[in-house]
């Protein structure tokens, strides 16, 4: 196939993008009439759970509905059309969305006229839609990610018919360029950079419910990046479920390191940052490529799931605790002061006390900063959910003993830093404790200061006087 051609196989193709076009054409007409006769805009009402390709793909909600007419609100009592955008990665984010949705009944019990749509990776889930057809009747729509793209067509599909909608899945998961992006902050950024996954971990339903790996062409990713730095963003962070394989799908003649390069020529005060890499996949070329850049952070997010080779085999994820250790020491060689997280699931199926073990020992040698840990959850239709499963309370119990490690070992990691001077992306007032501001350093550390309201938004510069597990404290200077 020539490159174009492997483009063309890749990228929603553009008579789409235009009949979407027409149905905002239509609403927005549709909204205007509104306005003019009640004297305000009908409102949206996004909720996001989930992961940051969850809140990227929100911002395009909100985009997309902002282009048709309607306003943002905070508040789902105040909305015209309710979108709920899911996760399906552990059980529980499942059923906190399916509660929320059961809460909205009484609001189209006072409203009609409301729209309720519910999209993302839980409803890309047969079975939960079938739930959401029987046991939610007020639901007006579902969407899944293979249809982001779709809602102008639903909205006025739905007000034309008045019939519900369950939209199929694409026959194709596609990239849609050009979709209007509302992003909620003025300073940080995400960028898709690719979408789904082809790995297939396990316990993951993740490629169940996001389909294969599709890339974005380099240009494409690159001139987003160029405008959000004009527009004065600091903090951009590239966004795919594993974007250490950008590119190979696709065919592209560039891989993630060429990108990163690309972008690193970017003129500007930013900070690059990129999540998830995949231990089988981060290579020497693209720590190289950070340890030389001017504006790459030196953090990196890399999940090693397990300290057991047995497990890491059980889960699919094809690499061993000695290629994960190899990763590390290069990337500390290169790097010595890199921040290093990871993600951690305790009580997979088949995890023995000494497979447990095994983790709590790599958490000692490796180090890291920071831990997302989960207590493994059962998803339907992935492979661990057949097997043996381990009982809820040694699950649990494993997961305060990883946690208990883990506090000890960030405490430590975070004393080097007091007496140090960092410099800090100030988000404003922090929400946990409002006599202070909090920001993040370029590890991502959080880190709380007197400051003022006009370093919003700004790089400061903090000299650490204080630090636990999870924050650094200093003053401005
Ligand atoms: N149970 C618990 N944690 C999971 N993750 C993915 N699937 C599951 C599951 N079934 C975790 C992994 C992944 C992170 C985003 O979520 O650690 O890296
Ligand atoms: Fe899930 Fe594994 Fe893909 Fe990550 S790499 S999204 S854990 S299947």
């Amino acid at each position: 196939m020539t490159e174009r051609e492997l483009k063309q196989n890749n990228i929603l193709p553009q008579e789409e993008v235009e009949a979407q076009k027409a149905y905002v054409l239509q609403l927005r007409l549709e909204n205007e009439r509104y306005l003019e006769a009640h004297g305000k805009r009908r409102r949206v009402f996004v909720l996001t759970f989930g992961c940051q390709q969850n809140e990227a793909d929100s911002e395009k909600l909100l985009g997309m509905a902002e282009s048709m007419g309607y306003e943002s609100c905070e508040e789902p009592g105040l909305a015209d059309l309710i979108l709920v955008n899911t996760c399906a990665i552990r059980e529980h984010a499942e059923l906190k969305a399916l509660s929320i949705v059961g809460q909205y009944k009484h609001l189209k019990a006072k409203n009609p006229s409301l729209l309720i749509g519910v999209c993302g990776c839980m409803v890309t889930q047969a079975h939960r839609v079938d739930e959401l057809k029987r046991r939610y009747p007020y639901v007006d729509f579902t969407f899944g990610t293979s249809s982001l793209h779709r809602l102008p067509q639903l909205i006025a599909e739905k007000s034309a018919k008045g019939k519900r909608l369950f939209c199929p899945e694409e026959s194709a998961y596609l990239v849609a360029e050009g979709l209007p992006i509302t992003r909620k902050s003025t300073y940080r950024a995400w960028v898709s950079i690719m979408y789904g996954c082809n790995n297939f971990c396990s316990y993951c339903i993740v490629p169940y419910v996001r389909g294969r790996e599709r890339s974005r062409e380099m240009e494409s990713v690159v001139a987003e990046v160029r405008d959000l730095v004009a527009a004065g963003y600091r903090d951009i962070t590239l966004l795919g479920q594993n974007v250490n394989s950008y590119g190979k799908d696709s065919g592209y003649p560039y891989d993630f390191a060429d990108l990163l390069s690309a972008l690193d020529q970017l003129e500007g005060d930013f900070l690059l940052r990129f999540m998830t890499s995949h231990p089988k996949d981060a290579d020497r070329k693209l720590i190289d490529v950070m340890a030389s850049s001017r504006h790459i952070a030196h953090q990196f997010h890399l999940p090693m799931q397990s300290g057991s080779d047995r497990i890491l085999r059980a889960m699919n994820r094809r690499y061993d605790t000695a290629r994960y250790l190899d990763i590390v020491s290069y990337l500390r060689e290169k790097m010595p002061d890199v921040t290093l997280t990871s993600d951690i699931i305790v009580g997979f199926p088949g995890e023995s006390e000494e497979d447990f073990e095994g983790t709590l020992s790599m958490l000692e040698r490796v180090g890291f900063d920071m831990l997302y840990s989960f207590i493994y959850s059962p998803r339907k239709g992935t492979p661990a959910a057949e097997m043996e499963q381990i009982p809820t309370d040694i699950k649990g119990a494993r997961f305060e003993r990883l946690l208990a490690v883990q506090n000890k070992i960030a405490t430590e990691k975070n004393q080097p830093l007091v007496g140090r001077t960092l410099r800090v992306l100030c988000d404003g007032v922090s929400k946990t404790n409002e006599a202070l501001y909090s920001g993040r350093s370029e590890g991502n550390k959080i880190v709380f200061f007197e400051g003022s309201p006009e370093d919003t938004g700004d790089f400061v510069t903090v000299r650490i006087d204080r630090a636990d597990a999870f924050a650094l404290y200093g003053q401005k200077c």
